[in-house]
């Protein structure tokens, strides 16, 4: 891309804006292509497990002309990354990393990651525009509630946001008290979080009779988990601020792959200049086009340290098109990863669906858990639903119970049991939450 022919468009209003986000749709593409062959390259010449495996499938890299032909290549998914641990999926010499994550995998081994400096370097930037599409700006104070060390979230943040030109207060996760007095005292302009743990923010704020709407806050940043638009509402009015959504995934980086733009908020931009979507039938691998809902797959166009090849992030959503970044595409707010889906009775249910319904209710804040368990022969569903404080006391609950299970039953399609619980009851997360107990027995 020629810095000349972008600077000739009539959108010097932005001037905020990098090359790629204003760059054209055949202009990324173009982009995409050339960097594309690149990465297939970098991977199969120096990460032993690219190389058998398209061996394996009969591909090479320099049957990469098009874009469509990136279909031919293998996928990659978790276990590969699992097998290989700790290091066997670098592609270059550890001694060029200059730092590594994990994942924290609730089970076995987790994934490890690394980074050279200039991954760091991209990473940095593409936090840095993320920041800026949610409304940060240089000189603004980031109060970055995400969790610091091996999860990405609290220092891939940290470093975007020192390239945007703010000051970070790195509180990372926990301490919800300190975390109230330092928003009071500092007065951020922005905070990133997971949204859970913006709701037991939300919580402390009213414990210390603080008015939320009176914060210094304008902007929440809030990814790691899903979340839905009435989320969004709750708390956009609470706090009286503009929230938008944050994605990524270890494997592909970390936060800043996709970001909504604060103007639109419509979905999230993804960075193509740096990540190549696709959106696959789960059960078939099969490419869908735009717009079908399937599995997001990634690969890396830039990355030197672990590159990915069509890895399957088991994310649920849909590639639209772009519009306030019209060259880069959006992808649907994510609404759960196809293995959080449950399936009770043959019907598939997301948590996200229990947290619309709850939200559409004015006794819940959005505090739940969903416990599975089966009697004799049937699956058993229920939702414990925290009461919003004043609505613990007011009494009627039994009814709201009844109604919300009717209003599930009707839109959802499956019977729930919903059991209300007192404010300040359900175990609040310090990161992402931990929606679903499946209590059924095993096999
Ligand atoms: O959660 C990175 C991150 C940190 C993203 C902070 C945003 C903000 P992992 O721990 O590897 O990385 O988990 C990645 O989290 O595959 C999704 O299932 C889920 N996830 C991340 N962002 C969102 C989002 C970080 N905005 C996994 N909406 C992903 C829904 C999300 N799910």
């Amino acid at each position: 891309m020629a810095a000349a022919s972008l600077k000739s468009r009539d959108d010097a209003y932005r001037p905020e804006l990098d090359d790629a986000e204003r760059a054209s749709r055949d202009e990324i593409m173009a982009l995409q292509t050339k960097r594309l062959a690149w990465s297939l390259k970098h991977a199969y010449d120096n990460v032993s497990h690219y190389k058998r495996a398209f061996d394996k499938a009969g591909v090479h890299p320099s049957d990469f002309r098009q874009l469509s032909d990136l279909g031919k290549f293998p996928f990659t998914v978790k276990t590969d990354l699992r097998d290989n641990y700790p290091f066997n999926m670098f592609a270059v010499p550890r001694e060029k990393l200059v730092r590594v994550h994990a994942s924290s995998g609730t089970t076995g081994k987790p994934i490890v990651v690394g980074y050279t400096a200039a991954d760091i370097g991209v990473w940095s930037d593409v936090m840095a525009r993320s920041l800026r599409a949610a409304g940060g700006r240089t000189g603004m104070i980031i109060h970055n509630a995400y969790g610091y060390g091996l999860f990405t979230g609290g220092l891939g943040v940290h470093y975007g946001a020192e390239q945007l030109g703010c000051t970070v207060v790195p509180i990372s996760g926990g301490m919800t008290e300190r975390q109230v007095q330092l928003i009071n005292d500092f007065r951020p302009d922005i905070i990133t979080v997971t949204p859970s743990y913006m709701l037991a923010i939300l919580d402390e704020f009213k414990r210390q009779g603080l008015d939320p709407r009176k914060s210094s806050l304008k902007f929440g940043i809030f990814g790691a988990e899903p979340w839905t638009n009435a989320m969004r509402s709750e708390i956009e009015q609470t706090f009286d601020m503009n929230a938008t959504d944050i994605y990524g995934l270890s494997e592909v980086m970390g936060p800043g792959v996709a970001q909504e733009c604060v103007e639109t908020k419509d979905g999230l931009h993804i960075w193509e200049d740096h990540f190549y979507p696709e959106v696959i039938d789960p059960e078939t691998g099969k490419v869908l086009p735009d717009g079908e809902k399937g599995e997001l797959v990634f690969t890396s166009l830039t990355k030197e340290g672990f590159p990915v090849i069509r890895y399957r992030t088991r994310d649920l959503t849909r590639l639209l098109p772009g519009t306030a970044r019209p060259g880069m595409r959006r992808m649907e707010k994510v609404t759960g990863r196809s293995d959080d889906m449950i399936i009770l009775r043959g019907v598939n249910v997301f948590p996200t669906q229990i947290e619309e319904a709850l939200l559409a209710t004015d006794w819940c804040g959005g505090h739940f858990i969903i416990e599975l368990s089966r009697e004799g022969r049937m699956d058993e569903m229920t939702v414990l639903a925290e009461a919003r404080a004043g609505h613990w006391d007011a009494g009627g609950l039994a009814e709201q119970a009844g109604a919300l299970a009717h209003h599930i039953k009707s839109t959802i399609g499956i019977s729930t049991r919903i059991k209300i619980v007192a404010p300040d009851t359900l175990e609040r997360s310090l990161g992402k939450a931990k929606r679903v107990y499946d209590k059924r027995p095993k096999g």
